[in-house]
């Protein structure tokens, strides 16, 4: 029997709070618990038994601050860790708690999104790398092209405030002419990444009007809001009070300045560690 707590909700840092806060509009009266590894991150490059070990530990901690369904907002924890965390650890850890990623339920929407059957993808150099996107996507509908375009500058000019910046424009142009040099017939682009939705006053500035660029957090909430109802033994423990919790690895003053630009607003962080 599991105890009802809070939906957890992991990244590698603040750019799950993308995720989150579609989350929390979407259903704003379930309890979230929000744990970024600061001090660790970005994962992007990291290989693939280290953002396993670093996510499998982050799940953990989640649990034990009473969670029994967590998402891994992060594209890159979901395309390296969540089929071994579901498929190894979980059956052992307890078979009745969940973990859920953000490429599945990207991957469902595609299909009715693109007319050309041509997508691209973007993302971290090991979200790219594990070809986690093209497999889930041709899975669900063999027809699609993708191509995909690692871009591993655009996290960093996030993080450091470059986003709405001229600097920005260069990478952003870059990595956009390259994809769609690869195929000219795409007709959408995946943000495949947690941070990539506050390039998107750029992207859709560089890109052609026929090509969409699609942000993932609404598709990842609504999804959860279809499972949740599909699983009616899951939502009965989750616990309803419209409250969130936000933990951090590395200093909660630096995480509460920097989950501003993503919330919009104050918010109060605790910090724990990973181990
Ligand atoms: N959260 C990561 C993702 O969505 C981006 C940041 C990182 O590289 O850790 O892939």
């Amino acid at each position: 029997m599991l105890t009802p707590g809070p939906i957890g909700v992991f990244d590698s840092g603040y750019g799950g709070l993308t995720i989150l806060s579609k989350i929390q509009s979407l259903m704003p009266e379930y309890d979230y618990c929000y744990l970024g590894d600061n001090s660790r991150a970005p994962y992007g490059a990291r290989s693939f038994d280290v953002v396993y070990e670093f996510t499998k530990q982050a799940v953990m901690a989640l649990f034990d601050k009473g969670c029994n369904l967590v998402i891994l907002a992060c594209n890159t924890a979901s395309a390296k860790a969540l089929r071994t965390i579901q498929q190894k650890d979980l059956p052992h850890i307890n078979p009745e708690k969940r973990v859920l990623g953000v490429i599945r339920p990207t991957a469902e929407i595609i299909g009715s999104v693109t007319k050309s059957r041509h997508i691209g993808v973007l993302g971290t150099t090991g979200t790219i790398q594990s070809e986690s996107y093209p497999i889930e996507i041709n899975k669900l509908f063999p027809d699609i092209h993708v191509e995909s375009e690692a871009c591993p500058m655009w996290v960093p000019l996030v993080e450091n405030k470059e986003y709405e910046r001229e600097g920005a424009d260069y990478f952003i142009k870059k990595n956009l002419n390259n994809i769609l040099q690869k195929d000219p017939l795409i007709d959408t682009l995946i943000l495949g990444c947690t941070h990539y939705p506050l390039l998107l006053n750029k992207i859709k500035a560089f890109l052609p009007e026929n090509v969409i660029a699609l942000s993932q957090g609404e598709y990842v909430a609504r999804s959860l809001q279809d499972y949740l109802f599909r699983h009616p033994e899951m939502a009965s423990v989750c616990t309803k009070g419209g409250i969130t919790r936000y933990y951090t690895t590395e200093s909660p003053y630096k995480f509460s300045e920097a989950a501003a630009i993503f919330l919009n607003k104050e918010i109060e962080v605790e910090r724990i560690t990973l181990e």
